[in-house]
């Protein structure tokens, strides 16, 4: 089921933005055909209020909540059958089930983003599938950094003790989205959060430069036991971390194969 949504996500993703970007035409054109491409892109007989919202999450916010609205512009019951997310964190509530809406009538989809781990620019989508035809929305939401201090006091928190960061409120962030996952969603959840943000502080290190031999071994042993004295926390469960052994080694699987080995030779 969901590599049919994710496959059928594509195309309408790729036929959406495929419409709007004929080759080497500058942003102005381009932001103008994005206009049209979205205002005449309704599934016929359905009318979507728009397919495609923004959201100004403000900070401290946890969810982005929206909502589209819906008309059955046909003379006929046209049925919703399923709503599918790009991912866990967005979650699409369709208003009952089945979802069958009668000619004429107006209905909402409401949608709920969780943004607790997120910076910056994210997009999601939802894949309709209806008895009229298939839609794409469009969810784009700004995600404002957390005031300084927020930051700094995690930061004091962490560097009394760097397990601090797996356990309590700060577990909402950098625990809870890891639970029951693996491999590259383990990695993006678990560790991407302190490595991969463009916002992470000085002492973080950038892990897709490798500064030396990195084996499946390396990464294990970071993985387990991380730093002491720096803020680089230990992940397994003998050090009351938060991964299961089975985990860890689809961390390490992915980590081998995604990531450089070797370091770069310095010219
Ligand atoms: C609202 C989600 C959230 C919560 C709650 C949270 N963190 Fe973080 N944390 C992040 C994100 C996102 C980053 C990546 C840096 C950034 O974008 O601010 C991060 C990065 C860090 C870093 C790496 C240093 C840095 O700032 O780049 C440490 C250490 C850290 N957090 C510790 C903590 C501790 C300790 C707590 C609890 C007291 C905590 N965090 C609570 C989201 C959170
Ligand atoms: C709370 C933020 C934080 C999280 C979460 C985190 N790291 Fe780290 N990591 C650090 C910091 C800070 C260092 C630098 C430690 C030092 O000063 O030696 C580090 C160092 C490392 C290093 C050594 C790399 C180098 O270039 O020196 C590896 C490998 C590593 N982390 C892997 C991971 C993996 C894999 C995960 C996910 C399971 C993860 N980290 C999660 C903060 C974090």
């Amino acid at each position: 089921m969901r590599g049919i949504v994710i496959e059928a996500t594509a195309r309408l993703l790729s036929k959406r933005l495929g419409g709007r970007l004929p080759g080497g035409i500058g942003a102005v054109i381009t932001a103008l055909l994005v206009f049209c491409g979205v205002a005449s892109a309704h599934a016929a007989g359905l009318e979507w209020d728009a397919l495609e919202k923004n959201y100004d999450a403000k900070a401290g916010e946890e969810e982005a909540v929206l909502s589209f609205q819906v008309t059955n512009r046909t003379d006929h019951r046209v049925e919703i059958r399923s709503t599918a997310t790009s991912c866990h964190c967005t979650v699409a509530v369709p208003p009952r089930t089945p979802w069958i809406i009668e000619p004429g009538a107006k209905d909402s989809l409401a949608v709920t983003v969780d943004i607790r781990s997120r910076r910056g620019g994210l997009t999601k989508t939802i894949y309709v599938d209806t008895t009229e035809g298939e839609e794409l929305l469009l969810v784009h939401v700004q995600v404002p950094p957390p005031p300084a201090i927020q930051r700094e006091m995690n930061l004091m928190t962490a560097q009394a003790d760097r397990q601090s960061v797996l356990r309590g409120d700060c577990a909402s962030c950098h625990v809870t989205p890891t639970v029951g996952k693996r491999g590259a969603e383990l990695f993006q959840t678990a560790c991407a959060i302190c490595h991969g943000s463009e916002h992470r502080a000085s002492m973080v290190p950038d892990l897709a430069v490798a500064k030396v031999h990195r084996d499946a071994g390396y990464w294990e042993k970071w993985i387990r036991e991380g730093s002491n004295g720096t803020l680089m926390p230990a992940f397994d469960r003998a050090h009351e971390g938060p991964l299961d052994d089975a985990q860890i080694k689809s961390l390490v699987e992915y980590l081998v194969t995604h990531l450089p080995t070797e370091p770069t030779e310095k010219s």
